[in-house]
């Protein structure tokens, strides 16, 4: 593939040097015993693998941080924090007809960023647990005057089942999540059959889940869970057209330049 130049013209872009390595290659995985799907409902229940622990455990977690307040920033446990209206205006953004995306791990916000400017008419919601991330991606909404735009540093999976209302989804977006090689980290692994649950709850019927990742083995994982679910089509690649244009995220940006093959799969919501 021809490489791309490292900063295309856009004003929204910051594709600028990354540290992204090609990492461990020993992603392995197997159709799951019913000893393992039930371990993987206990770790839900239990929160075990929230990525920065569990937010009830975590003093002053009902109160918004200084530089969150009045922002479209959000955390499940301080919607009511009368700092700021943030709660107030998040509901109310949900109340509306209005389309709601959202992307989990949005990283540094570029695909986020350009499909809200690209799609005034809907709403966005992005999760990203890296707070300095989500603080710039904050930083960027403002600065390019972006209004249709929320953003959380919880755990998508702590945060979605007490915020997103059911069947509010239009599309959901998973693009590159962390792969957690390690047996240990397993836990952490985004795609399990309980969050397969949480997406087919908040997704419409006939609403979109899109999926890419350069671990191919990770996106063997998501369409054996996603298709053996019941609540999805079978992956379907036309379902992109869906999509309409929109810019790479930054990792998929760094696998086009270095000719790394990226796997993409999308399943509509089943009505
Ligand atoms: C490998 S990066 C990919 C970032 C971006 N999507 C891209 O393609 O460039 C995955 C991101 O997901 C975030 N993340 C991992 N687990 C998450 C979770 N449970 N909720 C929200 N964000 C999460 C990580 O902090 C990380 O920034």
């Amino acid at each position: 593939m021809k490489p791309q130049p490292a900063n295309p013209p856009h004003p929204l872009l910051d594709y600028h040097a990354t540290s992204f390595t090609q990492g461990r290659m020993d992603f392995a995985w197997e159709a799951l015993t019913d000893a393992e799907r039930a371990q993987a409902y206990a770790d839900w229940a239990a929160g075990k693998g929230l990525i920065g622990g569990d937010p009830r455990y975590r003093p002053g977690a009902e109160r918004l941080p200084p530089w969150g307040v009045n922002r479209p920033f959000f955390r499940a446990l301080a919607l009511d924090d009368p700092q700021g209206d943030n709660g107030a205006r998040l509901r109310a953004a949900l109340a509306t007809p209005a389309p709601l995306e959202i992307e989990i791990g949005f990283g540094r916000g570029d695909f986020l960023l350009d499909r809200a400017r690209r799609h005034p008419d809907r709403i966005f919601v992005g999760y990203e647990t890296k707070t300095k991330a989500t603080r710039l991606c904050l930083d960027r909404i403002e600065r390019f005057d972006i209004s249709n735009l929320w953003l959380s540093d919880d755990d998508c999976r702590f945060n979605m089942p007490r915020v997103i209302p059911d069947g509010r989804v239009e599309m959901a977006h998973i693009l590159f999540p962390d792969p957690w090689w390690k047996e240990q980290h397993r836990v952490k692994r985004l795609f399990s059959p309980p969050f397969v649950d949480l997406l087919a709850a908040k997704i419409r019927a006939g609403g979109l889940l899109a999926f890419k990742s350069d671990v191919a083995e990770y996106g063997e994982l998501v369409r054996y869970l996603v298709e053996q679910h019941g609540a999805f089509g079978l992956h379907d690649p036309n379902l992109a057209q869906r999509l309409g244009e929109h810019l790479p995220t930054h990792r998929e940006y760094w696998c086009r330049q270095h000719g790394r093959p990226v796997s993409a799969y999308y399943f509509a919501r089943s009505a």
